[in-house]
């Protein structure tokens, strides 16, 4: 965050602790600022989202926050290490994957976030893409820089869908399903999905971006025709609203306690969680593969998150694919 912003921000503090209105000269002796950085850092807010009263002879005060996305709103109560020490917000963005990895690229530090109110070329997985309209939805790649082989990286995505999972479950009180590899599910339809592009040498990651997409607000109507029949969102699961700011807080402290496990060496207990979840096990499914389907039991996931499938001829581990429950 920016200076001005860290401002804003402590400004943003002081008016919510007050409840009522103080004066511009109280906030800049308080703060240690000018009266005019003062009224930049209420512009700043205001423009941003926030409702703040000024009156003559009396000062600010703080109507409402802003209905939208907004960084003060998540880092607030955050309580995260390393997850939201930065976090990026843009009204539009093609994709906060793509987003992300030019800022890695650049340096971008572990833990920073990424999101966008609307994405114009949201990426899903197998090449496919994102539905993400504005304003309703949670769009958000995180960039992550874990010590291990590029082998391991499919365990990001299944240690994302558990804290996803986990997260929408304390927030809404449904507990989703996940479908290997990492599809958010309610009563079989999908309203979440997990992306994770990596950069690595050939033994080691150099960085990965997770990118997380959470239909939370969406309206079925809304839902173009070719998605409806297999698509959900939370609001459509609970019947109101979701307060996105909540969700994506608890969302972001799942994925660091999770995250942190599984860099720490408790990669099977990440593992138990998501089979708990997945429920997949003895599962009859059909996996559709580049140009190939397989058919089998599911025997479970390996160390890297790959799945086992018992085949009529032999075991298979598969890495990536789609698959399908042929039978409960
Ligand atoms: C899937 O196909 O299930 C994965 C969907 C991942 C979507 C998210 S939205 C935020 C991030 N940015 C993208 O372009 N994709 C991911």
């Amino acid at each position: 965050m920016t200076a001005s912003n860290n401002t804003a921000g402590a400004i943003l503090e002081i008016l919510r602790g007050e409840g009522s209105y103080l004066s511009g000269e109280e906030l800049g002796r308080r703060l240690g600022i000018s009266r005019a950085a003062v009224w930049k850092a209420i512009q700043r807010l205001r423009r941003q989202g926030y409702r703040i009263e000024a009156q003559l002879g009396r000062g600010y005060r703080l109507l409402s926050p802003p209905r939208g996305l907004n960084v003060h709103e998540i880092r607030r109560g955050l309580g995260c290490k390393l997850l939201g020490r930065k976090v990026h917000l843009a009204e539009e963005v093609a994709s906060t994957n793509t987003w992300a990895f030019e800022r890695a690229l650049k340096g971008a530090e572990e833990g920073e976030v990424f999101l966008a109110e609307a994405q114009s070329g949201g990426k899903g997985r197998m090449g496919r893409r994102w539905f993400s309209p504005p304003g309703v939805n949670l769009y958000l790649s995180v960039v992550l820089r874990p010590r291990i082989p590029p082998a391991k990286v499919p365990l990001l995505t299944l240690t994302a869908a558990v804290a996803a999972a986990e997260a929408v479950e304390e927030v809404t009180g449904l507990l989703p399903e996940i479908k290997w590899p990492n599809d958010l599910l309610l009563k079989g339809k999908k309203f979440g999905g997990i992306l994770a592009e990596a950069r690595a040498e050939a033994d080691l990651v150099d960085f990965v971006i997770l990118g997380i997409g959470i239909n939370v607000n969406l309206s079925a109507e809304e839902l173009p025709d070719e998605i409806a029949p297999m698509a959900t969102s939370l609001k459509e699961g609970i019947g109101r609203e979701v307060d996105r700011v909540v969700l994506l807080r608890e969302l972001l402290k799942r994925l660091e306690r999770w995250y942190l496990t599984l860099v720490r060496g408790g990669g099977e207990e990440v593992l138990k969680r998501w089979e708990e979840l997945a429920a997949v096990r003895g599962r009859e499914v059909e996996v559709k593969l580049m140009g190939e389907r397989l058919r089998g039991v599911v025997m479970g996931v390996d160390e890297d998150g790959a799945l086992l499938l018992h085949t009529p001829s032999g075991v298979k581990r598969v890495v990536a694919g789609d698959l399908k429950v042929r039978r409960w």
